[in-house]
């Protein structure tokens, strides 16, 4: 019963998706200069393997699990750089992939547990073998 009314409330969300995709397109059709994809939308694309024994490059996971809210334009980076300017550090650091005060274990934590804004992500939205190639990303990064 639960999943039914899961099911038809993501079908209402998808509706009205499409209506909001449907009035952009018309605009879009439009003459004018070519739209945009903004950033966070262009996530590297994810090889079809064993996820439970990722051999995906940290960088393109990150990308693909992370990208959404962590690519430039994405939630997750606004709301960094809204506080690390405050803390006085450079815009650009509130790109993840920028930062090199990050370590494996802090990454891990944070996306198992969440914080504040952030929700925590499931073994199922990452595995515990890509979020080991993730985390060694963000943690080399700026090394
Ligand atoms: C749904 C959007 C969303 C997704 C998906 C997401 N994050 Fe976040 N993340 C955020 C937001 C928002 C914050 C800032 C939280 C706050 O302080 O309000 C954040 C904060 C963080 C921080 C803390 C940075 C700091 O300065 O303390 C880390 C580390 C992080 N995310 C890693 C990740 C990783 C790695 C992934 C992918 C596995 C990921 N996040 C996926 C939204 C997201």
């Amino acid at each position: 019963m639960k999943r039914i009314a899961f099911v038809m409330i993501a079908g209402l969300a998808l509706n009205g998706c499409n209506d909001a995709e449907k009035s952009e397109q018309t605009a879009a059709s439009a003459p004018g200069p070519a739209m945009q994809m903004p950033l966070y939308q262009m996530r590297a694309e994810l090889p079809e393997g064993d996820r439970l024994a990722s051999e995906v490059d940290g960088e393109v996971l990150f990308s693909n699990r992370c990208g959404a809210c962590h690519l430039p334009g994405g939630m997750g980076t606004n709301l960094l750089t809204k506080q690390r300017v405050e803390a006085g550090y450079p815009p650009e650091s509130g790109l993840l992939a920028n930062r090199d005060d990050l370590t494996a274990d802090y990454v891990k934590d944070v996306v198992r547990h969440g914080k504040v804004a952030m929700p925590p992500q499931t073994r199922v939205d990452v595995t515990d073998a890509e979020l080991e190639r993730i985390a060694a990303f963000l943690e080399g990064e700026a090394e």
